[in-house]
């Protein structure tokens, strides 16, 4: 018969394919780790999906095992199973963690989620040394340095395989640009460079593709609200959490995007906050080059040309950006 053009009825989705990778979630039970695991599952390019949380994740996972895509989903519950949940991965998402409620910053998160990012990472450097880190949890601008200072201490830092996820504010950037400007969406594409809070977060609206203008009155406008749009779902949802959905959305696109470059796939970008050199930053966000390696290039181009207003405001965002690095890598050293 002839198969239907939905994607959970393609040909590619009942046959596994020859390269199929394992992801593992950690804080898998969360608002952002549920749908986010369900996405992945769906992904023609995944063979297991392994869902560890502290909390019982087990009736996620029986849950998602019934969803007919090739792809196994196994749950892990509790420390005493998170090494057996990063067997054999090759991509590691990092969602675990506290959500902001209303009134908080990112960086009122820290004390929480830097244990929590620590106590993971450790065991991803011991288990699953050579996979893809894809970090979530906030505040990123520190965690993803914290994470960095791990794995040295583990002897296994790849700085090419260890990612801050900016992914939603690309997304964000690409659906409020294509709004304002009624363009079709599936063509809009915006770089979002620097960190993910507040000012850190720059969409680079004059490198929009296609090619758009903007008044300064537009772009001012466009660049708050993206700025904004965390706050913005955080002030909706009234006291419970931050963006899970849209969250989930944009992750899975990374997660989707690592899985094509390590399949092969030579042209694959996204914004990403590494380990950069294309600043007097240690790490920033920008566009990167995926491969089988991880990172294959830092894309600087970007910040060339800049108008004006970019251009004031990368130089308003640093010494922010600054401070939140330096205070996630000190938080390892501060602990030895
Ligand atoms: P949530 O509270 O719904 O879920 C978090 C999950 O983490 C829970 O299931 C919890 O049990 C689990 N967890 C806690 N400690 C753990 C540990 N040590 N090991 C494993 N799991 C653990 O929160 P959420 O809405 O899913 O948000 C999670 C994080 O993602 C927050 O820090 C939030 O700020 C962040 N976030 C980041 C972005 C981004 O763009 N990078 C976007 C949205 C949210
Ligand atoms: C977001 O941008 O939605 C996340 O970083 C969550 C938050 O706290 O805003």
């Amino acid at each position: 018969p002839k198969l239907g053009k939905s994607n959970l009825r393609t040909k590619s989705q009942l046959v596994p394919q020859a390269s199929s990778f394992k992801v593992a979630v950690l804080g898998a039970a969360g608002g952002i780790g549920q749908p986010l695991s369900l996405l992945i599952k769906m992904s023609p390019l995944v063979s297991a999906v392994h869902l560890y949380d502290v909390a019982n994740v087990k009736g996620v996972a029986a849950d998602l095992s019934h969803c007919n895509t090739p792809s196994q989903s196994l749950g892990f519950t509790g420390e005493s199973e998170l090494a057996n949940s990063l067997k054999d991965v090759d991509v590691v998402v990092i969602p675990a963690g506290v959500p902001r409620k209303s009134g908080m910053t990112r960086d009122d998160l820290f004390n929480v989620n830097a244990n929590i990012v620590k106590t993971l990472v450790e065991a991803v450097a011991d288990n699953a040394p050579d996979a893809f880190i894809h970090i979530i949890s906030n505040p990123v601008n520190s965690t993803v340095p914290l994470a960095a200072e791990v794995l040295k201490q583990k002897g296994v830092y790849d700085p090419k395989k260890l990612f801050g996820v900016t992914t939603l504010d690309v997304v964000r950037a690409n659906t409020f640009v294509a709004q304002k400007k009624n363009l079709k969406l599936i063509d809009v594409d915006v770089p979002v460079v620097g960190g993910h809070a507040g000012i850190t977060i720059l969409p680079l609206l004059s490198k929009t593709r296609p090619s758009v203008t903007f008044t300064d009155e537009e772009a001012e406008e466009l660049t708050v609200r993206i700025q904004n749009a965390g706050t913005e779902v955080v002030e909706a949802k009234a006291g419970a959490g931050s963006a899970t959905l849209s969250m989930a959305y944009a992750a899975a696109r990374f997660v989707e995007s690592s899985l094509r470059a390590l399949d092969g796939d030579g042209d694959v970008y996204e914004c990403s906050f590494v380990q950069s050199d294309i600043t007097e930053l240690p790490f920033f966000a920008s566009r990167v080059k995926l491969s089988r390696k991880g990172v294959e290039a830092v894309i600087s181009s970007d910040l060339q040309g800049l108008t004006n207003y970019e251009a004031k405001a990368l130089d308003a965002l640093k010494p922010e950006l600054k401070a939140s690095i330096e205070k996630g890598m000190a938080f390892v050293h501060k602990r030895m």
